[in-house]
């Protein structure tokens, strides 16, 4: 997508023809920094310090740190070993666990000096695929606004998201935000609630950032407000991403998701998540118990970034010194609240049957 008139994906190889580079989303919207990445602890810790995030980006950002690795070293043990560091660096998105396993799993058959060559073309292939399976989940998405379009006699389709699953969150187009730029391309009036999305405000910083640069409308608005927009009708659909979806319908996504999915059911709101293949969990059946939640630095909780008059980036506290916090990065929202996964080959239902009948080639036995 554009930024500034010019286009970019969110993660690309460097002019010198092996780093990678990458926008550092820490200090968006209030800065732009592109930040060269050059050995798999610099991608390791672009993933667990957030310069990167969302689910495909990270998957994307680890599938090129194993790139890295291997031209330093392409011996077994070092893909082995930074395979591991690279999976541990976040844990909730199966999408880091699936780019890294493909890539890993791919090599090691392979003679040493093809290694190299190999994981670049992978990484580049992960990330073209995504770009794909966005821009496919963005028509699916689009169809179902354009269903609305037609109820609402030219007033504009008002659609809520929490936290960031546009492009930031992918290498281009996003998933939950994907129908949503096809929608405003195609010339269909679309409005954005944004939830600010704390602790870390991923809606107010980077959404508000995306949607603003493509010139969606849109409105910033409290966690807490979305339940009252939708008893006031003020809200005709909710998109939202996923981190990891069991392929029973559970849906793990930034945390909040599960208590707009209850307002939405009770105000009978579409509520719809936006789900690529690859953040489908193939082996996991209950969400609840199976998905491992990141629970992340307290100082996310306590403090609030924010640019000061003079464009200084800076972080004020917003508590009492001895106050403790607890810092949940994700929730599960039950596929009982879930209308449709919308997936790169269509829509269907938050269920085993379903998501299986889909990508049966990835179905359990
Ligand atoms: O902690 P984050 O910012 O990585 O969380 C991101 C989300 O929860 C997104 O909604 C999810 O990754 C889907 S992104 C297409």
């Amino acid at each position: 997508m554009k930024v500034n008139g010019q286009a970019y994906r969110t993660i690309w190889v460097n002019e010198n023809g092996w780093a990678v580079d990458i926008i550092d989303q820490t200090v968006l919207p209030h800065e732009w920094k592109i930040v060269t990445l050059e050995t798999p602890d610099d991608a390791a810790r672009a993933i667990k310090d957030m310069l990167v995030r969302g689910a495909p980006l990270i998957g994307a950002t680890a599938a090129y740190g194993m790139a890295l690795a291997v031209r330093e070293d392409a011996n077994d043990g070092n893909l082995r070993d930074t395979a591991e560091m690279l999976m541990a660096a976040r844990p909730t998105a199966v999408n880091l666990q699936w780019a890294v396993e493909k890539v890993r799993d791919a090599l090691l058959p392979l003679p040493t000096s093809e290694r190299s060559e190999t994981a670049y073309k992978m990484a580049a292939q992960i990330c073209d695929d995504d770009v794909e399976v966005c821009s496919n989940i963005g028509n699916f998405g689009l169809d179902l606004i354009k269903e609305i379009a037609a109820r609402k006699n030219g007033d504009p389709v008002n659609i809520l998201t929490h936290c960031n699953a546009g492009w930031l969150a992918t290498v281009d187009w996003g998933t939950a935000i994907a129908p949503i730029y096809k929608a405003h391309d195609a010339g269909i009036k679309v409005h954005v609630w944004v939830d600010e999305t704390r602790p870390r405000n991923q809606g107010a910083h980077l959404t508000s950032f995306e949607l603003a640069e493509h010139g969606v409308p849109h409105t910033l608005i409290v966690d807490n407000a979305g339940g009252h927009l939708m008893q006031h009708g003020m809200v005709d659909l909710c998109f939202v991403g996923t981190d990891r979806t069991t392929y029973t319908g559970d849906v793990c996504n930034k945390v909040g998701t599960y208590l707009k999915a209850l307002a939405a059911h009770d105000n009978g709101v579409p509520f719809y998540v936006c789900a690529p293949s690859n953040s489908i969990d193939w082996k996991m059946q209950d969400g609840l118990k199976e998905i491992p939640i990141e629970e992340r630095n307290g100082e996310e909780v306590s403090m609030i970034q924010g640019v000061l008059t003079d464009g200084t980036v800076t972080q004020v506290s917003i508590k009492p010194a001895a106050t403790p916090v607890r810092n949940d990065a994700f929730d599960v929202t039950p596929r009982k609240y879930i209308t449709g996964l919308i997936t790169e080959r269509g829509i269907c239902a938050a269920d085993a049957k379903a998501t299986c009948a889909l990508f049966p080639e990835l179905a359990p036995n």
